[in-house]
Order: C-alpha cells, then structure tokens, then sequence
C-alpha cells in the first residue's frame, strides 16, 4: 500500500508516519516544516523517521530516503502549491492519502487568519484535486474537536450540530468536512473526517497546554491557567491517536453504508474520559516533582469551556478502543520531555 501522509514532522503525522512504515507500508511523507512554533521538534521527528538532515540543508522538492524504513521518502513541499503536489500525485500514483497538514492552533488564529486560508483550504483544496484526478481507495483528513464550537451537550457526538465555530481555525476544519462531502459525492472518493480531541505525549505541540505546562513546570516557571482552571479537557495520548488513524485507514467508507450513499463519515476520536484542567496539571506536576506557580487568567478569544468526546461510533464501526491512561500518559511524556531526545527543554 502506498500512502502519502502530509505533515508528516508534525506531532500526529510523524508518529503516523513512523507506524505505516514499520508494518511495512510504503509512505512518501510532506511538510513545509514551517516555523509556527519550533522547527528543532520537527527535524527531531525526523530523524526519529530515519530522515536525519542538517537544519539548515532541507532542500524544497528533494527527495530524502528514511535510513530505518528503505520505504520511507520524504519531501519538503507546502499543499498549497498545486504544481508541485499534482505533480506528486501523477508521479506516485497513491493508493491512500491521509492529510494531517495544516495551519493548527486556535488562538494564533486571531492574530494570523490569512495562514488558515493558505493550508487549511486552498492547501486541502489542492489535496481533494488531487485525489479526483489520480483516485484514491481513502482520503484521511484531520478535522478537529474544535467544530463543537458552543456545543453545551455533553459528550459530543457527530450527529450533533457544528454551526457554531468560534475561532477561523474551527471553520477551517468544519469547512474541510463540507469540502470533502462534497468532492465525496461528485466525485466517489471514500473520505474519513478525524475530530481529533486534544492530542499530547513524546514529541507533542509546544504551542499545546501540556508541553507549556510541562515547560514551565520545569524550569519553576509559572504557568497561565486560563478561566481560572475551570475547563474541562478530553486529552487523548499520541498512540491512541495514531493506532486509531491507521485503524479508520483500514476501513474506507463503503457509499452503501452511509447516509445518501455518499462514501462519507466524520469520527471523533478522543479518550472519552474528560479531565478538568487542574486534575490535569496535578497529573504533571506529579510527574515532574515539583509543584507549578499558577497565574490564573480569565477565557481567551476562541478558546471552549469543554471538548468531551462520544467515541461510539468509532469504537463501534471501526474497532477503535484507547488504551492508555491519562497517568500513564503523562509518566511517559515528561519521561520523554526530560530525556535527551527532547531538542527544546
Ligand atoms: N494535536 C491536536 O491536539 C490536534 C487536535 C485537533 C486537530 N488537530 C489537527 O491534526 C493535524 C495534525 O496536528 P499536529 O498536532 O500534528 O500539528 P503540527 O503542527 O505538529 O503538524 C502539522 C504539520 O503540517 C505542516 N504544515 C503546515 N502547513 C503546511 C502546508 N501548507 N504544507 C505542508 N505542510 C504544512 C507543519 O509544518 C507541521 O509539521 C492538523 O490538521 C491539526 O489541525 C490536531
């Protein structure tokens, strides 16, 4: 099976990428390695891919050979240029795509909407072009928990309404279901939507409340808690993520089991166990020995009061089922966060 997972030095596209591959798959990895937060987690990723290169030596349009997985290329490329990923694709001839690329984050998306537009849909544009005019057996895009907007039903579920965005990254991410839906039905291409719920562990996001936590906790620095710790969080441990993507992967939409016959479905995939935000700050606060000095700030822009995840549908369609505890999770992510493999601690 040959598949092409965009974003691949990013958080989730890296672990992805790296689990095709020791089962054997062939992938050909793409990411701009764009510096919207540090790019030493990004090479670092790579290299953990077998993608070892110099920080400054990451040619545009080069192809680089994993030294683990003989299977494994990568390629520095942005989705937003058509040429060069339509090229891609004619060349390649991918069996599946998984679109993991995307401008991320919802509060830098006050300060720097047109960045949205850029990846997240002229960039996913450009992917579903791709997919109709060289097909795919499955296109996996990444959506996001972040489109239950003002959502106050608890837990979330897909059949619930999502109208109600409150930051331009989560109608970025709604509008890629939509975008999807549509080229779906045109044009039969079987797409899968992954609401991912607050993904953390090794290699996570420095732009994400656990890293930050993790950080400053650290280096006895203080930590902002915002609406004074009253939120509540589904956060979901990286293999769990990454097991679950690869399991929907497995299983494209089959147009005669979903609504109107369109070969369509969004899944959360989550923990489905929400923990308040101070419990989860005990939890790293416990695994680093040291207690953290709490500045206790009132809501951001865009920011939501719970992300609670209804994981049924997934668990009962496709199999999927999270293992990892958020104690266990949390050891091995400050055990990751304070080993020598962490380029940024
Ligand atoms: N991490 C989470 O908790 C979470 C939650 C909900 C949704 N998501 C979504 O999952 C996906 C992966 O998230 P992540 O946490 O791994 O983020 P990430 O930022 O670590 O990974 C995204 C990668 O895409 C690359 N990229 C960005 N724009 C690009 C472009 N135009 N062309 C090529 N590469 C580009 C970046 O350099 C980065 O390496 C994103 O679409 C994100 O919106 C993540």
């Amino acid at each position: 099976m040959k598949i092409l997972v965009t974003g691949a030095a990013g958080f989730i596209g890296s672990k992805i990428a790296f689990l095709l591959a020791q089962r054997g798959d062939e992938v050909v990895g793409i990411d701009n390695i764009n510096d919207y937060y540090d790019v030493r987690l990004k090479y670092g990723r790579l290299h953990e891919l077998g993608i070892a290169m110099g920080m400054d030596s990451v040619e545009w349009h080069k192809k680089y050979v994993s030294s683990t997985f003989p299977q494994l290329r990568f390629f520095r490329m942005g989705i937003e240029d058509k040429e060069s990923l339509d090229a891609l694709f004619a060349k390649e001839q991918f069996d599946k795509v998984i679109n993991l690329a995307a401008q991320a984050g919802v509060r830098y998306s006050i300060s720097n909407p047109y960045a949205y537009l850029t990846s997240n849909l002229t960039g996913f544009l450009n992917i579903i072009e791709c997919c109709r005019h060289y097909p795919v057996k499955h296109l996996l895009f990444a959506s996001s928990s972040s489109v239950y907007g003002l959502n106050t039903k608890a837990p979330f579920s897909e059949d619930d309404k999502v109208d109600n965005p409150v930051s331009l990254y989560a109608a970025s991410k709604k509008a890629n279901e939509l975008m999807a839906h549509s080229y779906s039905k045109l044009y039969g291409i079987p797409a899968t939507g992954l609401r991912y719920f607050t993904v953390y562990g090794p290699w996570g996001r420095p732009d994400m409340a656990p890293m930050l936590f993790a950080s400053a906790i650290s280096q006895g620095k203080p930590i902002q808690v915002f609406n004074n710790g009253d939120m509540i969080r589904d956060f979901t441990y990286i293999d769990d993520i990454a097991f679950g993507s690869i399991q929907c992967l497995d299983k494209p939409p089959v147009a005669a089991d979903c609504p109107n016959n369109v070969p369509f479905r969004v899944y959360n995939i989550g923990c489905s166990h929400p923990v308040k935000l101070m419990d989860f700050i005990r939890e790293i606060e416990q695994a680093v020995g040291k207690e953290a000095e709490k500045i206790m700030k009132p809501m951001q822009p865009g920011d939501v009061y719970m992300t609670n995840a209804d994981t049924t549908k997934l668990e009962t369609e496709i199999g999927y089922k999270p293992k990892v505890t958020l104690h266990e999770g949390i050891t091995n992510f400050i055990a990751w966060y304070q080993s020598d493999k962490n380029p940024i601690k």
